[in-house]
């Protein structure tokens, strides 16, 4: 295993360790709400985590493949797959995606709030996240645009950019595309004293033309 792996898996995997689920285990909203009314087909979710979009998917037919670096939030996702019936359709890879990505074009490619306080190449993942979208498929990013409101300022070293920060750092082909989505909506989460605040999170749904 490389130092970068080694770092992101440690970090990780000790935070999915502190507790027997870390994510609430439903489906991510803007995934339901971006991708409810597509036929299903091969799909690449990164950073899956604990794996409830994967699952989400899986249920409605689309074939996934859902990668992470952490082996105790892979386990913990491929359990819930087999509970819900859909294990044979998820292929689960670890790897640290900042130096390895998987083969394969997808009709899907997802990436719901892939942020790390360990180092993270995002904007490079993402690139080839963009790559690995089969002609007519999507690409789909959601991500936090900024801090949660409990903390002053964005952690050294956390990328939180904006949709149209997002869209640019593809570095999308001109003329191959379609940007389909690209705004910020609010959404109210639970501080650390369990008080509610409102946080401004990004999503950009873009759509390789075919042909
Ligand atoms: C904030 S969580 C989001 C999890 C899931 N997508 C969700 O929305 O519930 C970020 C995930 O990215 C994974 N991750 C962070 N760095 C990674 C890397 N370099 N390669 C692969 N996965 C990584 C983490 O293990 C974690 O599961």
């Amino acid at each position: 295993m490389g130092e970068d792996l080694a770092d992101a898996a440690r970090h990780w995997d000790a935070r999915y360790a502190e507790r027997d689920r870390v994510w609430s285990g439903d489906p991510n909203v803007m995934l339901v709400r971006e991708m409810a009314g597509l036929p299903a087909g091969r799909a690449l979710d990164l950073g899956c985590g604990e794996g409830a979009d994967a699952v989400w998917l899986a249920g409605r037919g689309w074939r996934v493949t859902a990668v992470d670096v952490s082996e105790v939030a892979l386990e913990r996702a491929a359990a819930r797959a087999v509970e819900a019936g859909v294990g044979g359709l998820v292929e689960w890879q670890r790897r640290d995606l900042g130096v390895s990505f998987p083969p394969g074009v997808f009709d899907l490619v997802s990436a719901h709030f892939l942020h790390s306080y360990a180092e993270l190449p995002r904007e490079r993942i993402l690139r080839w996240g963009a790559a690995a979208v089969a002609p007519g498929g999507v690409l789909l990013v959601v991500g936090h645009a900024g801090p949660p409101p409990w903390e002053a300022e964005a952690r050294p070293g956390v990328s939180l950019p904006t949709p149209g920060e997002v869209l640019a750092g593809l570095d999308l082909s001109p003329g191959g595309w379609e940007v389909e989505v690209c705004e910020e909506y609010e959404r109210v989460q639970l501080g650390p004293d369990g008080r509610p605040g409102t946080r401004v999170d990004n999503v950009l749904r873009v759509r390789r033309l075919p042909g």
